[in-house]
């Protein structure tokens, strides 16, 4: 088969839809999106595709939960992922469902197809099985007394003993390795390719792909007491959604993906599993895995059990899409796992965005039109330091392309970062607010300079921030017309061009408000106290306190109330506690799981909008007015008695 240059398929993983979208899920997405806007620049055709994985034991348990049908349910979050997604200008061309019945007529035909090959054969299934990974454990089940904890996720597994087709994984070993072998960039990282390589060396089982206990999911054609494995069931939708195997023609025209974005923790099932079923129906296999790490909160990992996910639609309205898009990309080097902060992301909008990019346009336009300006106007010869800017916007258009084609979001932020320094350092050192009057010729070049090179910059920033970057093109002239915006021209051509009018727009990024409510009445109250005389208390008053150490193991908002958090707080032996603070307008959630603070144990509990509170934790306000949980300066154990 001919190889495809001109075509571009990126997917992102289908996301189980037991709750709406958390930044873990947008993470994938914007990765999938920047990478499909990039290869737009380039003139590609592009096809991105994502999507919800909604069969499976997780899902009907969630459902259950919940006190719906699955199917119910499912449709229930379908609206708030578009949503988001919208909300974030993901702008995929598909958005499959597994639910889909295109989708599972295909399953059950790729079934029926690796039946008649003899790819699978009927036993009977006795091992452990995870939930909320869908995963069958290894480990030999010989022993029910012991469910052994679950390599990926550490939780508890359980028995599964049932009649299941099991698909001939064990067959492809050799294949899988000669695989690995022959495309050494198959996974980015290379460093998870050896692991991949390592766990296929060590011998695969068969795999079983059905499962008759459960009724949540597809049905085999010829044999529907089983139900598909969910992940047999996901991973095809990658090829499904092309409209395999009837449509072969769309089929061929996209696959093999270029790009498959997927978190580290679902590495096996597209790195084993999935190059396996392809194999088995003769498709050729994807061009890349872009494996990415974890987001972690307070150095864990953002999970919905441990309550510390952090809301994208919250992150939206406080900050705005693009800039969580920038810090998503800046800030988490993809291969590694990243933390993220909110301070942090307040720091890069204010530093990178509204410092070093933001005011360099405003600076270039406000002094433009001051001085009468509207048209940057390219003189015919221009000045040393301008011919440095430009040919230095070559190097950038080359090394920002040659890092995006390696997944290195970051290096080439930190590079466009470099240029945009440049610039600045250009624009300050050319003190154009004096050559105004005394040259105006020079004048012009300055602007006309600084005009251009942002223009490389906004067209090289615009898959990750496509909003704002099309705000600012448009503030210096430009519209981004991307099926003739080669990207390979485009340090020449903005150059080369001759007028370009330049317009006043709204600030392009607005500096967060740091945090800095002051409650007024809780400092007035703190003062009077200062200067009250002391009411002094014997020692057997204070022992009569508990006061202890513990560690916030949840927290989450109050429904109908704007000022509370409620915390799950470890006591250690005084055991779980659920407390309320009024801490809201000083914290996130997230900024609290697992962190210690000190709480008051044995104050009668108390309802607070309908919650209880089971003691109180114990803040003291800084100058600013901000809340300081009473922390110890290093971790002792939950229950620690204050003395
Ligand atoms: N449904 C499967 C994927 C099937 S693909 C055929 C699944 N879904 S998921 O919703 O649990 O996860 C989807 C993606 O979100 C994974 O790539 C996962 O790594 C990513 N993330 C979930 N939590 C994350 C973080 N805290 N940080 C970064 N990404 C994480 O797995």
């Amino acid at each position: 088969m001919t190889q495809k240059t001109n075509t571009f398929y990126v997917t992102t993983p289908i996301y189980y839809v037991t709750a709406k979208p958390h930044l873990g899920s947008l993470y994938s997405t914007v990765l999938a999106d920047v990478l499909a806007r990039f290869n737009k620049l380039q003139s590609k055709e592009v096809f991105f595709l994502t999507g919800t994985d909604e069969h499976g034991q997780k899902v009907a348990l969630a459902a259950k939960d919940a006190g719906k049908k699955p199917q119910e349910f499912v449709d229930g979050f379908i609206g708030t992922y578009k949503d988001v997604w919208k909300d974030y200008s993901i702008e995929y061309n598909h958005f499959v469902r597994t639910t889909d019945r295109q989708h599972k007529k295909a399953v059950q035909e790729w079934i029926e197809r690796l039946k008649e090959k003899g790819d699978i054969y009927k036993d009977f299934y006795t091992g452990w099985y995870c939930t909320p990974c869908e995963t069958f454990i290894a480990e030999k089940a010989d022993d029910t007394e012991k469910a052994p904890a679950c390599s990926s996720c550490d939780r508890r597994t359980a028995i599964v003993q049932e009649e299941t087709y099991f698909f001939r994984l064990s067959a492809y070993q050799d294949k899988l390795l000669a695989l690995y072998k022959g495309n050494p960039d198959f996974i980015a990282p290379r460093e998870r390719l050896n692991e991949v390589i390592s766990f296929v060396k060590s011998g695969l089982k068969d795999l079983s792909i059905s499962r008759t206990t459960i009724d949540w999911g597809i049905p085999f054609r010829n044999d529907p007491e089983h139900i598909a494995y969910v992940w047999a069931d996901a991973l095809n939708n990658y090829i499904t959604a092309l409209g395999w195997p009837e449509d072969m023609e769309k089929v061929h025209h996209w696959w093999p993906a270029n790009v498959q974005v997927l978190g580290k923790d679902i590495v096996r099932f597209h790195a084993v599993f999935w190059p396996a079923f392809l194999m088995a129906i003769e498709l050729p296999m994807p061009k890349k895995l872009l494996v990415h790490g974890w987001i972690n909160v307070n150095k864990q990992k953002m999970s919905k059990s441990l309550g510390n996910v952090v809301d994208p639609t919250i992150l939206h309205k406080k900050y705005g899409p693009d800039e969580v898009r920038y810090y998503l990309l800046k800030q988490m080097a993809v291969t590694h796992d990243s933390e993220f902060s909110i301070q942090d992301l307040e720091r890069h909008i204010e530093t990178d965005l509204a410092n070093d990019l933001g005011n360099l346009l405003n600076r270039l336009i406000t002094l433009a039109h001051k001085n009468k300006i509207t048209e940057a106007a390219s003189p015919a010869v221009w000045h040393q330091q301008a011919l440095d800017l430009r040919d230095e916007s070559l190097n950038v258009v080359q090394d920002v392309q040659g890092y995006i084609d390696d997944c290195l979001f970051h290096m080439a932020l930190s590079r466009i970062w470099k240029y945009i320094n440049q610039v600045n350092a250009y624009f300050h050192h050319q003190e154009p607010w004096k050559l105004a009057n005394q040259d105006p010729e020079q004048f012009m070049q300055v602007i006309a300079a600084t005009r251009n090179a942002l223009e490389v910059i906004g067209v090289l920033l615009w898959p990750v921030m496509p909003t704002k970057m099309e705000q600012l093109l448009l503030s210096i002239g430009m519209t981004l017309n991307i099926r003739d915006t080669l990207l390979a021209d485009l340090a020449l051509k903005a150059w080369q061009e001759k007028t370009h009018t330049l317009i006043k727009i709204n600030t392009l990024f607005k500096k967060p408000e740091m945090k800095k409510e002051v409650d007024s009445k809780q400092q007035e109250i703190a003062k009077k106290a200062d200067k009250e005389t002391i009411d002094y208390i014997g020692i057997e008053d204070l022992i009569k306190v508990q006061l202890v150490v513990g560690t916030i193991v949840a927290c989450e908002l109050v429904e109908k109330s704007e000022k509370l958090l409620k915390m799950q707080v470890d006591c250690g032996d005084y055991g779980k506690r659920q407390i309320l603070a009024g801490i809201r307008a000083f914290y996130e959630p997230y900024d609290l799981v697992g962190k210690q603070g000190s709480f008051v144990l044995n104050l009668k509990p108390r309802k607070m909008v309908g919650h209880e509170s089971q003691g109180m934790m114990l803040v003291a306000k800084d100058a600013d007015g901000k809340t300081q949980l009473m922390s110890p300066q290093q971790t002792v154990p939950n229950g620690t008695r204050l003395q």
